[in-house]
């Protein structure tokens, strides 16, 4: 049953297309600068994410994993991370937990990536042994906790308890050796629940937001039942619900919908720390190859770095003072929420 969900998972989703504009990156634009007195080898786009060294500040998010025929796609994912020098998170790790035979799917990940930054993940629901096992399991830098109610709502066999979640975020994050980090899958959020899950002591969130995969429409079409609507906020509005915070200490990923440098750019310049991206990273793993997605990678960071030129920027962190312009839905909505 949960291999058919895993590989349906899949399926659906590379069959999926992003619709334009609606991540709301569409709505900001990055201001040229026609004099950055910079070279090509004084832009730096690396960064360092829970002490280790990236080439650029990237993710290749949660995807899969808890099943043998899933284990040549997680051992290709960190190939490619390891080579290009990003951070990867494994699937949820749920089904390992349940099934020790399934483990090879997650601990080729390590074996394929030793000294990467490589994040575990399971519900915000699991208990503190279940993410201790998961983070053993794979040598894990941090483990993510996954939220995604809408989800498990469209799914015929999904959780219908989403009681205490923040008290069991609040629990983990207290008692666990690596850091959390929570994260939605596709659903966005907004500043209040930022401010609920920094107040239980995370300091990193994926704000993980609507505009690229979306998993209420995969799991409507797993059921066969439509309920007609779509749900979530945008990822570039999700982005600026958390920095509305101004919490120093809250380190924002920005995730679902990314497609290109620019975006990548556009979220970095809002202030996030990290990029993450999912589906189109998987889409051109199992429809080409590892050195094809490690060559896909190596470009985006090249991209990232020509952006950054253009924006007369040095580092990431030049970025956050590139001026940015905000139009169309995304400010109205921070108008309406009073955001500035
Ligand atoms: C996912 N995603 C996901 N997230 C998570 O926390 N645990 C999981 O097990 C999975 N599984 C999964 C499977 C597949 C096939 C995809 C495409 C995605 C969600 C993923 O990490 C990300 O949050 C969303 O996909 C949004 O990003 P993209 O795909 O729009 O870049």
């Amino acid at each position: 049953m949960r291999l058919n969900r895993k590989l349906e998972h899949i399926e659906l989703s590379l069959g999926q297309s992003s619709v334009e504009g609606a991540t709301g990156f569409n709505d900001i634009t990055l201001v040229h600068n026609p004099l950055p007195q910079l070279d090509w080898e004084d832009v730096d786009a690396s960064c360092v994410f829970l002490g280790k060294q990236l080439k650029a500040p990237l993710l290749i998010n949660a995807m899969t994993g808890g099943h043998p025929q899933l284990e040549s796609i997680n051992h290709g994912l960190a190939r490619a991370a390891a080579a290009a020098g990003v951070a990867l998170a494994v699937g949820s790790q749920r089904a390992a937990l349940e099934d020790h035979s399934t483990r090879s799917s997650f601990t080729v990940v390590r074996e394929a990536n030793p000294d990467g930054v490589i994040l575990a993940n399971l519900g915000a629901n699991c208990s503190l042994s279940e993410a201790r096992e998961a983070i053993a399991m794979i040598r894990a830098d941090g483990i993510q906790l996954h939220l995604n109610a809408p989800q498990e709502l469209a799914m015929t066999e999904g959780d219908r308890r989403f009681r205490g979640l923040l008290e069991n975020i609040g629990h983990l994050a207290g008692q666990l050796e690596v850091p959390v980090i929570v994260k939605e899958v596709g659903f966005g959020m907004p500043r209040e629940s930022i401010r609920r899950i920094a107040g239980a002591g995370v300091t990193l969130i994926d704000v993980g937001g609507a505009g690229g995969t979306d998993f209420m429409a995969i799991e409507q079409a797993r059921s066969g039942r439509d309920a007609g609507f779509s749900w979530g906020i945008p990822t570039a509005v999700s982005l600026l619900e958390g920095l509305a915070e101004e919490n120093e200490e809250v380190c924002l990923i920005a995730s679902g919908g990314i497609q290109h440098a620019l975006d990548c750019v556009k979220a970095l310049s809002l202030g996030c720390f990290l990029v993450g991206m999912a589906r189109p990273l998987l889409k051109i793993l199992i429809h080409g190859s590892v050195e094809e997605l490690t060559l896909y990678l190596d470009r985006l960071i090249e991209d990232i770095r020509r952006v950054m030129l253009m924006l007369g920027a040095k580092t990431v962190r030049d970025l956050k003072n590139a001026p940015v312009i905000i139009e169309g839905q995304t400010y109205h909505w921070m108008c309406r929420r009073g955001i500035d």
